[in-house]
């Protein structure tokens, strides 16, 4: 049934093309797919990568955000002049970053979405001195971090997590 409605879809396809073009187009070319050409999956896979490193880009933005944000509360107090200099490296960081996500507009991915979600909810729940507590020391990590995406690395994701497992 199938295949005799595609001979006539196909029938009907190359009549229209023999009265559109004056040429006669009968041969069905689908063999011609047979392969993959190099060029079409390197086309592909760029893209695929392309839009993985953009939501690793979101990812990193919002962890050098809390980081930022934790860092700024902690000015006015006794580790305020130790302090200072990392906060104004993640703060150039941080608006470089901005400045790379700011040309972007896509969908995101569900993991993306889930990752968010439970990023803000630990955000939101815990108080500002565990927050610090979790990541000041892993602020070196996040570091690292920010230079395995500048190369456009997996980082380990040890290495990545921030906050709490459901942060990473
Ligand atoms: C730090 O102290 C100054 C002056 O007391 C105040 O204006 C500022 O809001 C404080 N910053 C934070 C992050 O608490
Ligand atoms: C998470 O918070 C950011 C702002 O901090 C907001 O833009 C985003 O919509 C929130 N997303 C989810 C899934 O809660
Ligand atoms: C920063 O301090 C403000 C005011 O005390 C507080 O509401 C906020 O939750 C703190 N942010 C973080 C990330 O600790």
């Amino acid at each position: 049934m199938e295949s005799s409605m595609l001979g006539k879809v196909l029938i009907l396809t190359s009549t229209f093309l023999l009265t559109a073009e004056g040429a006669p187009v009968t041969k069905c070319f689908i063999s011609k797919y047979r392969d993959l050409p190099p060029s079409e999956i390197k086309a592909i896979k760029l893209l695929k990568d392309t839009y993985e490193s953009y939501e690793r880009l979101i990812v990193l933005k919002h962890k050098v955000d809390l980081a930022v944000e934790i860092l700024a509360n902690m000015t006015n107090s006794s580790l305020s002049k130790n302090v200072i200099k990392p906060l104004e490296d993640l703060q150039i960081i941080e608006n470089d970053l901005k400045i790379c996500i700011s040309n972007h507009r896509t969908q995101h991915s569900h993991q993306f979405k889930h990752w968010l979600h439970h990023f803000n909810k630990t955000k939101k729940m815990e108080s500002p001195e565990c927050l610090q507590k979790v990541v000041i020391p892993r602020i070196f990590q996040l570091r690292q971090e920010v230079v395995c995406v500048a190369q456009d690395k997996i980082c380990e994701k040890k290495r990545s997590r921030l906050s709490s497992p459901s942060m990473n």
